[in-house]
């Protein structure tokens, strides 16, 4: 019996040994100022910096890429929620949207926001400093229906 589990734990030392090769795409590209999202809209500063805590690591080409993001097979995963958090919405990246895609994405942030969607409920549990009060809430959601307003020209 005991022999079985030591086997049983050193087949499982060798596979975790050996899916690390696989080391998954973790970089950041380049932020163009001109194209980051302050650049085309009003962010006061209480807003940017609830944005840059909480959603900067998923939403923008700043990803600060934690030292579990090296170890497969978290590496993986992490690498894909950020792929795929840059694909829907991109701080960095705010300027390539067209007008009316802001107003959506700014649509999208009040929802996510408001519901308790985003942070992602398993990256806050990981960063603390990524909680978001009731106020905080209330806060970015706010801003998103106003500049989404004041872009759609109805003031
Ligand atoms: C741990 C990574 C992570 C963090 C942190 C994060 N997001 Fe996301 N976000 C994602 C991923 C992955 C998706 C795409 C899949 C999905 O919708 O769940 C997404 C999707 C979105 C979408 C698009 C939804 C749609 O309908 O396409 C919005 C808007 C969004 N996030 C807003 C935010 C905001 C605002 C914050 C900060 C308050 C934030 N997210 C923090 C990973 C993250």
């Amino acid at each position: 019996m005991k022999k079985i589990l030591v086997r049983i734990v050193g087949i499982v030392f060798i596979l975790f040994v050996l899916i690390q090769v696989k080391r998954p795409d973790r970089t950041n590209p380049p932020v163009d100022v001109a194209a980051v999202y302050t650049a085309h809209v009003n962010v006061p500063e209480d807003v940017k910096a609830i944005v840059t805590r909480a959603c900067y690591d998923c939403h923008s080409n700043e990803t600060k890429w934690p030292w579990y993001s090296n170890v497969a097979p978290v590496s993986w995963l992490v690498a894909m929620d950020v792929e795929e958090g840059r694909k829907h919405l991109n701080f960095s990246e705010w300027g390539s949207y067209k007008k009316g895609r802001m107003i959506k994405k700014l649509a999208e942030i009040e929802g996510e926001v408001t519901t308790g969607a985003m942070p992602m409920p398993k990256y806050v549990t990981i960063h603390p400093e990524a909680v978001l009060t009731d106020a905080d809430r209330e806060r970015l959601s706010k801003w998103a229906i106003d500049e989404g307003e004041r872009l759609s020209g109805r003031e």
